[in-house]
Order: structure tokens, then C-alpha cells, then sequence
């Protein structure tokens, strides 16, 4: 078996909430690399995976609504898109007995966390910190403008 992500502190964006629910995330992705490369059933790891990431997107989406951004901003779209996938894998797994896409899966996310944190995670953490938001509390600094100034981007150029 190989483990495809290494925790590294070159991942950590130094805010706790993120950084341990990413180290988390990480686990998981090596449990379920461990398990895939045995005869038993992998699928009980890959649904706790899915369930820490739905709690893992959840968080971040509720940061992105206290802040200003719009629902439907291009950090969110990556969530639903890897959501969409993870679901799919589960019903390949149950209904078709096709474990081929979680293989594919596991060396994708392992791939994709890094790049959607160093890019999408820091910028929101960036942005938290600019408007002085507390995610402990849900205290902010600088209240939010009332007109419509919603933030449909992610603060990265390569958001499109
Ligand atoms: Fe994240
Ligand atoms: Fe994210």
C-alpha cells in the first residue's frame, strides 16, 4: 500500500478549526488507501470519509455565508463538485459492485486537497481574517455592507 498525502505543516493555513479538520481528512484518505489495497470491504471507510467532508464543506460554506459570499460562489461549486463525485462512488460500490472509481478517488483527493486548500481555503481564511471574523464565536469586525456586494468569486484569479 502506499500513502498517497502526508501531513505537512507546509498544509496548515494557521487557523485550528481548518488545519485539524484537513489533518483529519488526510487520515481518512490514507485509512482508506490502506483498505483498498486489502480484501475487505473499503466501503465503511470511504462513507466516514464522506461524512467528515460533508461536515468539513459545511463548515467552510458557513464562514463563506456569515462573511458575504453568495451561495453559489465558485468555492462552493468545487464542494458540490467533489460531493457529486464521492456520492457517485458509493453508488457505484453499492449498486453496481464497482469499487474501480473509489481507486480513482482516493489518488484524486489526495491530489485535490492540497491545491483546493492552498488556493480556495486560503483565500477564505485570508478574507475571514480581513473582515475580522471569529468562526470560535461568530463575532465579526467589520459588519457587512447592505447592498448587494456579495462575493461570487473566491478570491483567486484562477476562479472561473
Ligand atoms: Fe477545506
Ligand atoms: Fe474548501
Amino acid at each position: 500500500m502506499n500513502a498517497p498525502l502526508t501531513w505537512t505543516e507546509s498544509l496548515a493555513l494557521n487557523l485550528p478549526q481548518i488545519d485539524d479538520t484537513h489533518h483529519e481528512m488526510v487520515n481518512l484518505i490514507n485509512d482508506l488507501a490502506a483498505v483498498l489495497s486489502t480484501d475487505a470491504d473499503p466501503l465503511p471507510t470511504f462513507q466516514r470519509l464522506l461524512d467528515h467532508t460533508i461536515e468539513h464543506f459545511g463548515m467552510e460554506e458557513r464562514w463563506m455565508a456569515a462573511t458575504g459570499f453568495e451561495p453559489d460562489n465558485c468555492h462552493s461549486s468545487q464542494h458540490k463538485m467533489v460531493l457529486n463525485v464521492m456520492h457517485e462512488v458509493v453508488r457505484h460500490a453499492t449498486e453496481l459492485k464497482d469499487l474501480e472509481p473509489m481507486h480513482i478517488v482516493v489518488g484524486e483527493l489526495s491530489q485535490w486537497l492540497p491545491a483546493h486548500a492552498e488556493m480556495m481555503d486560503a483565500a477564505l481564511v485570508f478574507h475571514m481574517g480581513q473582515v475580522g471574523y471569529d468562526p470560535a464565536t461568530g463575532a465579526i469586525e467589520k459588519p457587512l455592507a447592505t447592498e448587494a456586494s456579495g462575493i461570487s468569486s473566491c478570491g483567486s484569479k484562477s476562479c472561473n
